[in-house]
């Protein structure tokens, strides 16, 4: 594939993840608990403020992340790749505890296992990306880095794969009698999560395996 398209790809790929994560973001910017999707708990005053740092805390290691990966910011000016990469980790460890409190409270023991599979995820990579770095290992700490923003990405990616969930759910139940939108939609929601990560693990490991390959 030439440079060309490579930067077509990566555009489009930065858009619609920014528009995936932009929307998702959009309910919870008035900080109204009335608007909130997330069902919240009644008995844990807690839920929705944990939920709101969990969604900017995560949105903005999002926003931040893709910087980290601009060649010319890296070489040119590592002090701000370096300080970037602080700020990022910092809020993928925010977002990430909170996370897991207010995945806790999902009815739904499918996406409990996701959520946590995600957190624990998110701060290993996390964790093995400042290592290496602090050891000067940059070539491990590319890697880890890749994986780490791939588990950031999943927020967008779980999103992004679900129509194409929905179509799935569609022709495989075809024939069979339809009881509205709402019930094929809770069933979709349960795998999205596993999908996007799938999906995004797969692209991670595919760059790096292609990042030796260059070499
Ligand atoms: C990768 C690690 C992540 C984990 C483990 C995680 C976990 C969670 C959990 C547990 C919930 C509550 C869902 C529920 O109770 O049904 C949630 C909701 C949410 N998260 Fe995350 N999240 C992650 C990353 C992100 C990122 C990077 C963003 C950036 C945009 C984000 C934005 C949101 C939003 C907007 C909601 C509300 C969902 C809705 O309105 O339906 N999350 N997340």
């Amino acid at each position: 594939m030439d440079d060309h398209k490579i930067r077509v790809g990566w555009k489009m790929i930065v858009v619609l993840t920014l528009g995936a994560a932009g929307f998702a973001i959009a309910p919870y910017v008035l900080l109204d608990s009335g608007q909130s999707r997330v069902s919240l708990s009644a008995s844990f005053s807690l839920h929705y403020p944990l939920l709101l740092v969990h969604i900017f805390a995560s949105f903005i290691a999002l926003i931040i992340g893709w910087l980290q990966f601009l060649p010319g910011l890296r070489t040119k000016r590592p002090h701000v790749h370096r300080r970037v990469g602080r700020f990022y980790l910092g809020f993928v460890a925010i977002g990430s505890i909170t996370g897991l409190v207010v995945g806790m409270y999902t009815s739904s023991y499918i996406r409990q296992m996701a959520f946590l599979t995600l957190v624990a995820f998110w701060l290993f990579t996390g964790w093995k990306g400042y290592r290496t770095a602090r050891k000067k290992r940059f070539e491990a700490h590319g890697v880890w880095m890749i994986r780490n923003y791939a588990v950031t990405l999943v927020a967008a990616s779980a999103r992004l794969v679900t129509p194409l969930c929905i179509l799935i759910y569609l022709t495989l139940h075809r024939g069979m009698s339809f009881q509205g939108f709402e019930p094929i939609l809770n069933q979709v929601l349960e795998v999205n999560i596993w999908v996007g990560l799938v999906v995004n693990v797969i692209i991670a490991e595919w760059m790096i395996v292609n990042r030796f390959k260059k070499r």
